[in-house]
């Protein structure tokens, strides 16, 4: 029985190594594809990578995602079936998850619940995780919803944090977890939740 192919879209505002590595993960992949990589800054070195890589890129700005319809015209164009945030740092509006309901997945630098929110994000994660004197971190990879860094959990990874640890190692050793889940993560999903008979 043909398996019907999963188009997914990479947001990200950064350098886009998750972004890279999801790609990299998928080239191979029958059924999955990874379509679009969009940012909100136009200057986010992950539009390099993209280019590098031959994926198809656009930007956005917030206003647009948060006031037209133009971000949701660019994913119904491209016929995608998921959106991924890849270090994506605008919240998701309440239309765009009404058109994707759990078809939005994030992931998060700590071990959420704890330190996620407004403002958590990139080296300010680490920072607190080490001042705060916890022995672990890690990631969570989790459903989109409203609030930031709220929805399901879908997976978590932890790490170590050692007493001579700095928010730079502890970022190296979240990013080494990130490398080696994300994309497996992704792909357990879509084959679980998308990846059906035509
Ligand atoms: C990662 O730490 C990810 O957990 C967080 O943003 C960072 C993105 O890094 N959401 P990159 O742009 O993929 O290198």
């Amino acid at each position: 029985m043909k398996m019907k192919s999963v188009k997914i879209a990479i947001f990200a505002s950064g350098s886009g190594s998750n972004a890279q590595n999801i790609v990299n993960h998928f080239n191979s992949h029958n059924n999955i594809e990874i379509s679009l990589i969009l940012s909100n800054k136009n200057d986010a070195f992950v539009l390099e990578r993209a280019k590098r890589l031959g994926i198809k890129s656009l930007t956005f700005t917030r206003e647009e995602l948060n006031s037209t319809s133009r971000v949701e015209d660019i994913l119904k164009e491209n016929s995608i079936d998921l959106i991924i945030l890849a270090g994506f740092l605008l919240k998701i509006p309440v239309s765009l998850l009404e058109k994707y309901p759990s078809r939005i997945i994030n992931i998060h630098p700590a071990l959420l619940p704890l330190f996620g929110g407004k403002g958590m994000y990139g080296m300010n994660v680490h920072k607190a995780v080490i001042e705060s004197g916890q022995k672990e971190s890690g990631i969570t990879i989790h459903l989109v919803d409203e609030h930031y860094d709220h929805g399901s959990t879908l997976f978590q990874a932890k790490c170590v944090v050692e007493d001579g640890d700095t928010p730079d190692s502890l970022a190296q050793k979240i990013h080494n977890l990130e490398g080696e889940y994300f994309p497996k993560v992704i792909e357990t999903f879509v084959e679980t939740n998308l990846l059906g008979e035509e």
